[in-house]
């Protein structure tokens, strides 16, 4: 077995991207020490005939969760104890249990910490948000892609689940908290001494406007603030892991917060993206 690195890059402060060419259950066994991991986010591949470049996204659903626990497995063994796992996953229209499966099957290794719904798309008419400030509108924002059906409604969240070893991991909320909109709360209640409350656990995060295709290397990625966000939640990491690296936006978050990253992905074009991307941001 190869554990080399494809490739190290470094940065100023010291941290480190490491990926790896490579499975990631046989990765983060050989090359990711035991409790050293701090935040995971990953997105794996959801088992519904994606077309990636190297994987085949199509398996018997027994075979697929059996797979997706040996992940589980292996990343819980690289988690430090107080450690985030951030599985983001979503359902199709037609089987809307893919993620609740998934969740199960981690359910045996990990505590359920908080369920994020990671909302792609909203529509939010004037008459229901009131008169708050700086609405003057129906509004209507975000990115989906329309399902052609008069029986499913168009797909816009997914599921960011956070697991823990052991369902206390304490949280930095208001690393990604919001301002109050009420300002009069700010020294009213106890705890809040800034302008800045907890978000909640729907995240409205828009993927980035894509111009053409070409602009769009590889099929199924999230925006780059989802794992930002994730990182930023749990607060105080050194070491941040994907196993499923894909074109790196989990790396391009951790480089953008100073942290150092370790990832895997078995698709070589799909690295070189990520490569890329990381050399392009400073
Ligand atoms: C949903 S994508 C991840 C995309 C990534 N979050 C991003 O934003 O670029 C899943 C990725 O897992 C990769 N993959 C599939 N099986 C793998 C394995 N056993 N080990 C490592 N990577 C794998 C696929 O090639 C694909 O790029």
């Amino acid at each position: 077995m190869n554990n080399r690195p494809y490739r190290v890059l470094r940065y100023g402060n010291d941290s480190t991207a490491t990926l790896y060419l490579k499975d990631c259950i046989a990765g983060f066994g050989d090359d990711v020490r035991e409790g050293s991991v701090d935040v995971v986010v990953t997105s794996p591949p959801y088992n519904i005939g994606v077309g990636y470049n190297s994987y085949h996204d199509s398996m018997p659903r027994e075979k697929y969760l059996a797979w997706i626990e040996d992940v589980g497995v292996a990343v819980k063994r690289a988690l430090a104890d107080d450690g985030s796992f951030f599985l983001n996953i979503g359902n199709r229209p037609k089987d809307q249990w893919i993620a609740w499966d998934v969740a199960s099957v981690m359910r045996k290794h990990f505590a359920l910490q908080n369920v994020i719904t990671w909302v792609k798309s909203i529509a939010i008419g004037k008459a229901d948000a009131g008169n708050y400030p700086g609405i003057a509108g129906d509004i209507a924002v975000g990115h989906f892609k329309p399902v052609a059906s008069e029986r499913f409604l168009n797909d816009c969240y997914e599921y960011i689940f956070h697991f823990t070893k052991h369902g206390d991991a304490k949280l930095d909320k208001l690393a990604v908290g919001i301002p109050y909109q009420d300002k009069s709360n700010i020294g009213r209640w106890k705890k809040a001494k800034q302008d800045r409350r907890d978000r909640g656990n729907t995240w409205f995060i828009p993927y980035e406007t894509i111009q053409s295709r070409k602009d769009r290397p590889h099929p199924a990625t999230f925006p780059v603030k989802l794992p930002e966000m994730c990182i930023m939640l749990h607060g105080h990491a050194r070491l941040v892991a994907d196993p499923f690296t894909g074109i790196g936006s989990t790396a391009l978050a951790a480089k953008r917060l100073g942290i150092s990253f370790v990832g895997f992905e078995i698709d070589k074009s799909y690295l070189d993206e990520a490569i890329d991307r990381l050399l392009l941001i400073s």
